[in-house]
C-alpha cells in the first residue's frame, strides 16, 4: 500500500452573532474591562442565544467545511467532535451532529480533553487516514461553555466564549498533513479545571444547585504556569518528531485562552509575537474551538496559506497538552 497522508481539504468556523463587550459585563459584575484587557487580552467575546445548542454550532461550521472540501456528508467515513460542553452527557454530541449532517450510520465520536481536544481530535484522525482504514474524516472543536459558567464568578465568566470550528481531512498519496506531534496529560492537576459536581463523583442534587458546584471552576494562577511551562517542551517535541526546528514554522496557532500565555511564549520560544495567529481579544477564550476558529478565519482572509507550516500548541483541562505541525495541503 503506498504511504498515505490526511490533507485537509476543507475549513469553516461558526460563531454566534451575539457579541458581549467586556463594557456590557461591568454593569453585572464586580469588573473592569482594564483589568480584563490588561489580565487577558480578551476584549469582547461572541455568546450563544437560547436557539443554539453545541451540536446546532458544530453542524454549522461542519457544513462550511465539507461545502470547501466539495465532499457530501454522506462521504464522510469518520465523524471526531471535541468538546467539554455536549448537548447531553448522554447521548454522545458527536452522534447528534452525524445525524443532523444526514451522514447516514457514520462512525461518530466525542472526544473530551479540553481545551486541548481539536489538536488530540486531528493527531487521531490522521492515524485512521495513515493506515487507510478510512479516507474522508470529519473533525470539529465546538464549546458552549456560556452555559456552564457561574456568571455571578467574575474569575471565570469574563474568560470564555462559545464558537465552533471545523476541518475535513481526506486521504492523499501527496506528502502533507500532519508531520508531527505532542500529546499528553498529567492528571495530578485535575482539580485545577473543574466542574466540580454532576459527574458521578458528585451527582446532581439540591445541594450542588444550592451551592452552585456544577459550574465551571478553575485555578487561573496554576494553569498559566502550567501552560507557560509546557508550551515550548511540547512544541519541541512535535517539531522534533517532524524533522523540523521553529525557523520552518511559518505561523503558530496557539491556544487563545490569555495573551499574556501567548506573549510568555514568544519570549520563551524567541519567536516575534507576529508569527503567532492571535484573535483572542474577539472571541476569548473558546476552548477546544480556538485552533480550528483562528485557523479558518486567518485562511479564509489569506493571510495563512494552505500550504504554510503551521505548529499548534494548546493546554487545558486534565491537565492536557497537545501540539502538531502541519502542512494543510501539499506544496507545489
Ligand atoms: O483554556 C484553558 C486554559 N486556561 C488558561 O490557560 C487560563 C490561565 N490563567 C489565566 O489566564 C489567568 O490566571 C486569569 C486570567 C484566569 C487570571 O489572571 P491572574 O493575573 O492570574 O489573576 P489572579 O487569578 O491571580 O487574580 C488577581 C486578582 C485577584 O484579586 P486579589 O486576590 O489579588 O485581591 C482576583 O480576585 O484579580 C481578581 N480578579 C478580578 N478582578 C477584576 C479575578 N477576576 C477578576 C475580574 N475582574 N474579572
Amino acid at each position: 500500500m503506498p504511504k498515505l497522508y490526511g490533507e485537509i481539504t476543507g475549513w469553516g468556523a461558526y460563531v454566534p452573532p451575539r457579541i458581549v463587550t467586556n463594557h456590557e459585563l461591568e454593569a453585572t459584575l464586580d469588573t473592569t474591562s482594564e483589568w480584563i484587557v490588561q489580565r487577558t487580552g480578551i476584549h469582547q467575546r461572541h455568546i450563544a442565544d437560547a436557539s443554539e445548542t453545541t451540536s446546532t454550532m458544530a453542524v454549522k461550521a461542519s457544513w462550511s467545511a465539507l461545502a470547501q472540501a466539495n465532499l457530501p456528508s454522506t462521504a464522510l467515513d469518520l465523524i471526531l467532535i471535541a468538546t467539554s460542553s455536549p448537548d447531553y452527557f448522554t447521548p454522545p454530541v458527536s452522534s447528534m451532529v452525524q445525524a443532523a449532517l444526514n451522514a447516514h450510520n457514520t462512525p461518530a465520536m466525542t472526544i473530551v480533553t479540553g481545551c486541548t481536544g481539536f489538536v488530540y481530535a486531528l493527531v487521531t484522525a490522521h492515524q485512521f487516514i495513515e493506515t487507510g482504514a478510512y479516507r474522508n474524516i470529519l473533525v470539529v472543536g465546538v464549546e458552549l461553555l456560556s452555559r456552564f459558567v457561574d456568571w455571578e464568578d467574575r474569575s471565570t465568566s469574563v474568560l470564555f466564549g462559545d464558537a465552533g470550528g471545523a476541518v475535513v481531512m481526506q486521504a492523499t498519496e501527496k506528502p502533507c498533513g500532519l508531520q508531527g506531534y505532542a500529546l499528553g496529560s498529567d492528571g495530578n492537576g485535575f482539580q485545577h479545571i473543574i466542574m466540580p459536581s454532576g459527574g458521578s463523583a458528585r451527582p446532581f442534587g439540591a445541594d450542588v444547585l444550592h451551592e452552585g458546584s456544577h459550574h465551571l471552576q478553575m485555578n487561573g494562577r496554576e494553569v498559566f504556569k502550567f501552560a507557560t511551562r509546557i508550551f515550548g517542551p511540547a512544541s519541541d517535541q512535535a517539531l522534533k518528531m517532524a524533522g523540523k526546528t521553529i525557523a520552518d514554522v511559518d505561523w503558530i496557532i496557539p491556544h487563545q485562552a490569555n495573551l499574556r500565555i501567548i506573549q510568555a511564549a514568544a519570549r520563551d520560544m524567541e519567536i516575534p509575537l507576529d508569527r503567532f495567529i492571535v484573535n483572542i481579544d474577539r472571541y476569548a477564550n473558546t476552548s477546544a474551538a480556538s485552533i480550528p476558529l483562528a485557523l479558518a478565519e486567518n485562511l479564509d482572509c489569506g493571510r495563512i496559506k494552505p500550504t504554510d507550516t503551521l505548529l499548534l500548541v494548546s493546554f487545558g483541562a486534565g491537565m492536557t497538552w497537545s501540539a502538531a505541525v502541519v502542512q494543510m495541503q501539499p506544496g507545489k
